[in-house]
């Protein structure tokens, strides 16, 4: 069996990279959500071999991409879904703007729990449609971690406006990534169909489990499947971001339809090289995911243990999926910004809290899909700085 070194330190730059090509000099980019990882042998052979094919010219949904994802879902969630359920579109954030333009009028409501991934705001705006923002409760479990709760009776009263068409839902949670219960996704389920609300499922981080299950919640009943899109892709799994292919599930013909007619008034189709990586990954890479989860929960405890150490003023939450620690930075005298601190003082350079909406102020979120060293590297950069601090008070 093979073992992937996902220790080996990737550079990047010289590649255009987002997420390198952002910062300036020395500074350590721990934002965007991707990982500087390899992909999985098996997605980068799809792509060399059909890069010898040559021939380039307009493509097909392949079937056996479809059939995989069919294929994935009875394996991982006993769901049964058939290919015509699946439709693509290039990236997610675009699938998104769909939904809040294909779905709904002009001037809906889209209803969100907060803090939350910050495009799902601009796919709202940019297609007309106000954010209805929920702020999750902040409760803290010790001196060190926090997790959110979510008020349902809340949640319903949004719901219930005649003006709120779609609930933007983001589980696995990713800046907090928790997994929400059954319990949870039944009572969002029961309130949504209640007051006629689509559900879109933004479900991108749902391979990445460090602990416990994740639920689609398409697969409760067949009227909130009913009434639910959801998305997944290989791009956060796989780290295939750049080849944007992802994956859209909706069992509802007439969803489907408008769904399918929304994305093709503002995109073109998925890139041969998506489809080739995407078939690559889920066709040939379990193994490497099921290494990766090992070596992000590592990564992910080691960071735990080294704030809780060396930074105890800092208080996260504790993930139990995603490579995203969220960091409530509100206790340490900072004169000024956390993110700005993070970058201009520490050299390390998270996602701003705010991207996350008004909730996220006074927090940052830092990507741990890294190699471990980067990681070391990175929090000793942030202790010192942090260190500091407390010298000037
Ligand atoms: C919840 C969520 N949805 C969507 C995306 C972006 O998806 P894409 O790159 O396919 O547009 C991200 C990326 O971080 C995300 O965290």
């Amino acid at each position: 069996m093979t073992a992937y070194d996902f220790d080996e330190i990737i550079d990047r730059t010289g590649h255009h990279s987002a997420k390198w090509g952002a910062v300036a000099g020395d500074c350590l980019p721990m934002w965007v959500a991707d990982m500087d990882f390899r992909s999985p042998p098996s997605a980068i052979k799809a792509m060399i071999e059909r890069a010898e094919h040559g021939v380039f010219g307009y493509t097909l949904d392949p079937p056996q991409l479809k059939e995989a994802i069919v294929e994935r879902m009875e394996r991982l969630y006993n769901w049964q879904i058939r290919p015509e359920d699946v439709l693509f579109s290039p990236g997610l954030v675009l699938a998104l703007c769909a939904t809040c333009s294909g779905f709904g009028g002009p001037g809906d409501t889209v209803l969100i729990q907060t803090p939350v991934y910050g495009s799902f705001f601009k796919a709202v705006r940019a297609n007309h449609k106000f954010p209805a923002n929920i702020n999750m409760e902040y409760i803290a479990d010790d001196a060190h971690s926090f997790h959110y709760e979510n008020d349902y009776d809340e949640f319903e009263l949004v719901a219930r406006d005649p003006k709120t068409s779609i609930h933007l839902q983001c589980n696995p949670q990713n800046p907090a990534g928790f997994i929400y219960s059954r319990a949870e996704l039944e009572r969002i389920g029961e309130i949504c169909l209640k007051h006629n609300v689509l559900i879109v499922a933004d479900e991108i981080h749902s391979d990445l489990i460090l602990e416990g299950k994740h639920i689609p919640i398409a697969t409760l009943d067949e009227e909130i499947a009913q009434n639910t899109i959801t998305m997944i892709a290989p791009s956060k799994t796989y780290n295939l971001a750049g080849m944007a292919c992802s994956v859209l599930i909706a069992q509802n013909k007439e969803i489907r339809e408008t769904m399918a007619a929304a994305l093709q008034g503002i995109s073109a189709h998925v890139n041969i090289m998506g489809y080739e990586a995407a078939y690559g990954a889920y066709a040939g890479g379990d193994e490497w995911l099921r290494q990766l989860l090992i070596y992000l929960k590592d990564n992910r405890d080691y960071a735990l243990a080294y704030i809780r150490e060396h930074m105890p003023l800092i208080k996260t939450t504790v993930p139990d999926s995603t490579y995203l620690l969220w960091m409530d930075m509100r206790d340490l005298p900072i004169d000024g910004d956390a993110t700005a601190f993070c970058r201009e003082t520490a050299g390390v350079a998270p996602s701003p809290g705010e991207f996350f909406g008004e909730a996220g102020k006074g927090f940052v979120r830092l990507n741990f899909g890294c190699p471990r060293a980067m990681l070391e590297r990175g929090l000793e950069r942030l202790k010192a700085a942090v260190d500091e601090l407390a010298l000037k008070v």
